[in-house]
């Protein structure tokens, strides 16, 4: 038996001893009474009983042992021309500090942070600081507009939020500030303080008593000691959208958060302590939370917070350069970055430029793989790439080619193998097994591995509802696809309204909501059409009232402004067309499906429940006359 093999089984086993033991490599102020208590099904938790602290797993600890000289944080910005680094010993300093001003402020354990930031080392600092004392993030990403931030503001109720003024896209500066005013105007739940981290390329207004300058704050602090938690107290709140256009706040702990990751690194990652890891993702994901910020730290590596996209900041060799320049062993990323690398420089010219000997793995995740981006990166970067499955929900991998155990023969189109802690299954709608390479609902059985979900903040039922109903004792992940006969998971498609654009993960239902509040749209279905560099990108349908006001075009126009002001522009919203009516089966419900394979251009049947087949030509007929299909 291969070590793969004899690890997947012992997690399936003896997963108490298999979870105990990589708990040895966390440090606790206070040991478990149970390894997993299964005593409150369908609740379960790790190390019920310890205590522990994950800033300190992620700094101190380190320090203590002689790392305090190692790099623990690299800030590479081309977009603002700067590469700062901070040792083990500094960024300890700055944590410290930004938690003593924290703490001056009033914050404590259990207390709501909500972190707005680009991607600055102080954002990894935030995120630290909160941890050090025991309260629970809840980073946004930046490309969301401020309806969606006041929507977390009144979910998460934070005690202080922590942003800064402005973020930096290719070629343009975004202020961060008024975003944040709006949000905080619209939202019920006022934050009572908001400090503000002032950027040299825009600085922000601060409103006088609530919001305090960083800088000022850190000067005047203390240094903050570690807040000693339950490794069953939240970590962090991460939302992640769901299917309508509330939100779910994905809760993380702390004990089992920690010792999942930090087995990751070294059996998924095959990266030791000492390792530089490039993963070029944005804090406001969980790939950013997992291994941007805690996994890497945690287990002692030097993590690079990358500032930049992958083209245009200069150029297509931006994430060779990094690499080379850090002396990065192993680089995380989303296919679609890859797919716009390959555009740009479709012989890899740029790079050769660059001594990538140090470099031996690239792992890619968040969206489907296409084996002709893999074999594009393999070819020119001679080195694995992995195709790996998670989501916000796990923390990390669920399928993947854990390359520090023992790597598997690579099959194209598939993340390879269940992790050890997963017990994967594809079910048909009965709840049965579906035979090998026969494609079913991909569920993990009860009780999930440390790291994952525990619940939905502030909703047990909706955690209840959303995952665990249809399915009695599994955990439904929401993706189809199949496993195949060397127990090979092939990830296909999400069976909610979920799309993935650009690797970022969105709701058709929440975009519907919006274009539905537009006085003259009487009916409306958004679908995620193939895009060649995004993968998917939405798609907007749209059914005038009789005796609109405005012209179909001017409604286009404005819902394509509503969306990007609500919900972002990180949706990519940029068409919308109107037609007469939208195809439904005889019982009211919207062909979403068929009308996304029209605008595909792929070959779908006629549904035999469609109510008018005739309105499929009406679409198709529309489609081609705003030039999207021919
Ligand atoms: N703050 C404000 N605006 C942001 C933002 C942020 N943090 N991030 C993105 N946006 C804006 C962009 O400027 C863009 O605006 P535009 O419509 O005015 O051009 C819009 O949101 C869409 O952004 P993006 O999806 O990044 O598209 P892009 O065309 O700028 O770049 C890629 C395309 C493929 C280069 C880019 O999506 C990318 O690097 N993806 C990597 C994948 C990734 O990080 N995935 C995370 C999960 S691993
Ligand atoms: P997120 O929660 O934003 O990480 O998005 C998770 C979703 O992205 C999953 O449910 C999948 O639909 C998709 N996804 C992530 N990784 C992969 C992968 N390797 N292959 C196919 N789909 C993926």
């Amino acid at each position: 038996m291969g070590a793969y093999e004899a690890a997947y089984r012992s997690a399936l086993e003896t997963p108490e001893e298999f979870w105990a033991a990589a708990a040895a490599n966390i440090d606790w102020s206070r040991g478990w009474d149970q390894v997993l208590d299964s005593s409150n099904p369908p609740f379960y938790r790790w190390f019920p009983g310890a205590r522990m602290n994950t800033c300190h797993n992620a700094l101190d600890r380190h320090v203590a042992a002689g790392r305090g000289d190692q790099l623990a944080l690299i800030h590479d910005s081309p977009v603002t021309g700067t590469i700062r680094r901070y040792t083990y010993a500094e960024l300890l300093d700055h944590v410290a500090r930004l938690a003593g001003a924290l703490s001056a402020l009033g914050l404590e354990k259990g207390d709501r942070v909500l972190i707005y930031m680009p991607m600055v080392a102080e954002a990894a600092m935030a995120m630290l600081a909160c941890a050090r004392l025991g309260a629970i993030h809840s980073v946004v990403f930046g490309g969301f507009a401020s309806n969606e931030l006041a929507t977390r503001i009144d979910d998460a109720k934070p005690k202080i939020v922590l942003s800064a003024s402005c973020g930096i896209e290719v070629n343009r500066v975004i202020p961060y500030k008024p975003l944040l005013d709006g949000a905080i105007e619209q939202a019920s739940w006022k934050p009572e303080g908001c400090v503000i981290l002032q950027r040299e390329q825009e600085a922000a207004q601060l409103t006088q008593v609530r919001d305090h300058d960083w800088q000022e704050i850190i000067n005047a602090a203390e240094p903050a000691d570690c807040v000693t938690v339950a490794a069953t107290d939240p970590l962090y709140i991460l939302y992640t959208s769901g299917t309508t256009g509330v939100p779910k706040g994905i809760v993380r702990d702390n004990g089992g958060h920690a010792v999942a990751l930090n087995w990751s690194m070294s059996n998924i990652y095959g990266l030791e302590a000492g390792d530089v890891f490039f993963t070029a993702s944005d804090v406001g994901w969980v790939v950013g939370h997992s291994y941007i910020v805690y996994a890497p730290l945690i287990h002692g590596c030097t993590t690079i917070l990358y500032e930049g996209k992958p083209v245009g900041t200069p150029d297509a060799g931006v994430f060779w350069r990094v690499i080379a320049e850090h002396g990065a062993r192993a680089m995380f990323t989303a296919p679609t970055a890859f797919r716009a690398i390959k555009r740009e420089d479709p012989d890899g010219e740029l790079i050769k430029q660059y001594d990538l000997s140090k470099f031996q793995t690239l792992f890619l995740a968040g969206e489907h793989a296409d084996p002709a981006t893999i074999q594009w990166a393999e070819t020119h970067l001679g080195v694995p790439v992995i195709d790996h499955w998670w989501q916000t929900e796990t923390g990390w991998p669920i399928a993947a080619n854990c390359m520090g155990l023992e790597p598997q023969a690579i099959k194209y189109g598939s993340a390879t193998k269940p992790v050890p802690g997963w017990d994967l299954r594809a079910l048909d709608p009965a709840g049965a097994e579906v035979k090998p390479g026969e494609i079913g609902a991909l569920c993990a059985k009860l009780p999930l591995p440390p790291g994952s979900l525990p619940t939905l903040w502030n909703a047990d039922a909706r955690f209840i509802e959303a995952y665990l109903d249809d399915f009695a004792g599994y955990y439904h992940t929401a993706d189809a696809g199949y496993i195949d006969e060397d127990g090979y998971v092939y990830v296909m498609t999400r069976t909610d309204d979920i799309i993935n654009v650009a690797g970022h993960r969105l709701s058709t239902g929440a975009i519907e909501e919006v274009l539905s509040e537009h006085s003259d749209v009487a009916e409306c279905a958004v679908v995620g059409a193939a895009d060649e560099l995004k993968g998917q990108v939405p798609l907007g349908f749209l059914v005038l009232k009789v005796g609109a006001d405005k012209s179909p075009d001017a409604v286009a126009e404005d819902v394509v402004r509503m969306v990007r002001d609500q919900i972002g522009p990180v949706v990519s919203f940029k068409t919308a067309i109107v037609v007469q009516r939208l195809p439904k089966t005889r019982s009211g419900k919207t062909l979403r499906g068929t009308m996304r394979a029209i605008a595909d251009g792929t070959d779908y049947k006629v549904p035999a429940t469609i109510d008018d087949p005739e309105i499929l030509d009406e679409i198709t007929d529309s489609l081609k006359e705003a030039g999207l299909i021919t």
